[in-house]
């Protein structure tokens, strides 16, 4: 079979051009710590209330004894609960989701806090917050109506603001 000599050089070029692409991608997400979140893990989400991790006492952010940081929520229509939640900067924080009703997604823009919330699953992501401040979590699959207006707030805080964040909420407690 003959071919003809330009076209060899461009068929090589083009699987070049494209493995360099794929190069650049893996380099990149390895680099910034971007992975799609893996979780299999399923839960029934009509009884979401009745289960021991995601009733509604249960919600918000607590610390581990290790020091890490794991948040618990629930996506629903329209918001995520809690509607606020601190956790420190610098800090290994699990984040563990469930829907209680139709497929939520959620992220924080320039953080790799990214997930879809599917019903029936737990979707569960590690990540840590390099930089303090306030930031919005956003709901980025289409649920209904209120989508839109389907948002939390995530603060960011130093860790001494941290713990005195907790100390008072377990004062609040008693
Ligand atoms: Cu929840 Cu869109």
């Amino acid at each position: 079979m003959h071919v003809d000599g330009t076209e060899k050089k461009w068929f090589i070029l083009s699987f070049l051009m494209a493995f360099a692409m794929m190069g650049i991608l893996a380099a990149y997400a390895i680099n910034k710590n971007i992975h799609p979140p893996s979780n299999v893990e399923v839960i029934d989400s009509t009884t979401l209330h009745l289960s021991k991790e995601f009733n509604e006492d249960n919600l918000g952010v607590k610390q581990e004894p290790d020091g890490s940081v794991r948040v618990t929520m629930v996506a629903a229509r329209y918001g995520f609960f809690p509607h606020n939640m601190k956790v420190p900067v610098n800090t290994p924080v699990k984040i563990r989701l469930a829907s209680a009703d139709v497929l939520h997604g959620i992220h924080t823009e320039y953080t790799n806090f990214n997930t879809m919330v599917v019903p029936g699953y737990v979707s569960e992501v590690n990540t840590e917050f390099p930089k303090k401040g306030t930031f919005p979590m956003f709901c980025n699959e289409y649920c209904g109506l209120g989508h839109d207006y389907m948002w939390s707030q995530l603060n960011v805080v130093s860790k001494e603001e941290f713990e005195t964040y907790l100390a008072e909420s377990k004062k609040g407690e008693q």
